[in-house]
Order: structure tokens, then C-alpha cells, then sequence
């Protein structure tokens, strides 16, 4: 079974570079595949960050992401846990753009049946039967506000100590109003959480608990500038 080929020469040409970056970070190697078939929502220093969190990161529990699309975000943390057989990954999203064929043909492209779960339907209901333990929920589903807040009610609950909460199009790299709002108001140091950060669009946050483990910030240093610029000039 092959990737679907979308869209135009400039998005092959955008997926092509963005896998070059990939390589140019530590572990970006294992996702530039990924990042040059699967077209979607993830800058490549994003992909890298969510694969060391699904590789590295504490606790024990299943990964929880409530908007897969096509996969790139989805495949990206497979690559993480492959080597860590207890994880598996939910990829939990009612496909209002028809993509749940295209994210089945792309799991099974890059040989991850045994890793993600896909389930058809809106975050909120799934957490309403949810019975296990969580240790990774990425948000970026649909991006009104009161919908950002519902994922975040429903999911931050089953998430274990020291578990970690990351939002999408939260920054002000790429950042949309909702859930830049709600990361800015919900994700804060206090009862709920003990550390906090920014990496591309992504904003995240750690459950307090045993383990003191940071995410690397392979790229920030450069592409979240890079990106700022570009998006500024385009405005
Ligand atoms: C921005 S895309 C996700 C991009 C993806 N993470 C990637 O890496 O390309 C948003 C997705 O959220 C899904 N979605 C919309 N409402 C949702 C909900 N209530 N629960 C879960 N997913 C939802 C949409 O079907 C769409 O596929």
C-alpha cells in the first residue's frame, strides 16, 4: 500500500525540506519519512519534539491525541514508542474532513498497526469511557475555544503524574486565537502543573509528580525565530 500523493509540486517540495530539517536534529532522522509523505499540520522541529516525548518521556500510560488528520503528528509519536512496546497511541478524531482512510492507509504504510488505535469520534465522548492511564494527551482538534477547553476538562483528569498536556496553535508560531487563549489562561505553574513551555506552536505542560524530565528543544533556538519572520513578512 503507498501514500496517497496530495496536493501541489510545492507541498511535495515543502514536505521534502521539511524532512531535511528533521535530519539536521537529534532523532529527526527516525520521522524524515514520516515528514516527507504525510502532509499536515506539524512544522519539522514539532515532529521531532513529539517523538522524543513519546520516546523519553515519564510515566507509564498510553498517548492520547485528540486530532490526527492524516497522521503526521499521529506517525511521528509511533516512532517514539516503538522501542517501548507498554505504550500505545490513541489517535481519537471524528475526521470532519473525511481523512479516517487516509490516516489508516498512512499507519499502515509506515507498518504501525500495532502502535496507534484509531477511534472515530469527538475527544469529549471518548474520555467519557475512558478507563486507563494516560502519560501524553496532544491537543488539536477543532480549534474554537470552548471546544479547546472541553479536550483539556475531559482529558487532563486520566493524565498520570508527571504525565505531560501539550496544545497546538497555541503560540505565536502559527498560534489560533482559542487555543492560544486557553494555553495562555490554563497551562500555568500552580496546583495543575509544575513546569511549562513553548516549543514551535506547541504549548506544554508537565503533571506534577516523581519525575523531574524535561522535553529536549531540538530547533527552537532557530526555527521558532525563523518561522515568526516568515509569518510576519507573508501578514
Ligand atoms: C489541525 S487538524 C490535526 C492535524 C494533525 N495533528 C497533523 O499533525 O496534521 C484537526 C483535526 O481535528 C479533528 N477534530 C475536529 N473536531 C474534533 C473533536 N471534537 N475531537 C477530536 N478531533 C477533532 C478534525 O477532524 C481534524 O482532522
Amino acid at each position: 500500500m503507498t501514500v496517497r500523493r496530495i496536493g501541489t509540486w510545492k507541498d511535495a517540495v515543502r514536505r521534502a525540506s521539511d524532512a531535511a530539517i528533521a535530519c539536521l536534529l537529534p532523532g529527526g532522522l527516525s520521522i524524515a519519512s514520516i515528514l516527507a509523505h504525510v502532509d499536515g499540520y506539524l512544522f519539522p522541529h514539532e515532529g521531532v519534539f513529539l517523538y522524543w516525548l513519546a520516546r523519553s518521556g515519564p510515566g507509564s500510560g498510553s498517548i492520547v491525541e485528540i486530532g490526527s488528520f492524516r497522521g503526521r503528528s499521529t506517525l511521528c509519536m509511533a516512532e517514539g514508542v516503538r522501542g517501548r512496546r507498554e505504550t500505545r497511541i490513541f489517535a481519537i478524531d471524528p475526521h470532519v474532513y473525511g481523512t479516517a482512510d487516509e490516516l489508516r492507509e498512512n499507519i499502515a504504510h509506515f507498518d504501525a498497526g500495532s502502535l496507534i488505535e484509531p477511534r472515530v469520534l469527538p475527544s469529549v465522548d471518548a474520555a467519557r469511557s475512558w478507563g486507563e492511564p494516560v502519560r501524553l494527551v496532544f491537543v488539536d482538534g477543532n480549534h474554537e475555544r470552548a471546544s479547546v477547553e472541553a479536550d483539556i476538562d475531559a482529558w487532563v483528569p486520566h493524565l498520570v503524574p508527571g504525565g505531560f498536556l501539550l496544545v497546538h496553535d497555541s503560540t505565536s508560531v502559527s498560534g489560533h486565537p482559542g487555543p492560544t487563549e486557553v494555553a495562555r489562561e490554563r497551562l500555568r505553574i500552580g496546583p495543575l502543573f509544575d513546569a511549562v513551555g513553548q516549543l514551535g506552536a506547541i504549548t506544554w505542560a508537565r503533571r506534577p509528580g516523581a519525575s523531574s524530565w524535561l522535553p529536549p528543544a531540538y530547533g527552537k533556538a532557530i526555527l521558532d525565530p525563523c518561522i515568526r519572520t516568515l509569518k510576519g513578512r507573508r501578514s
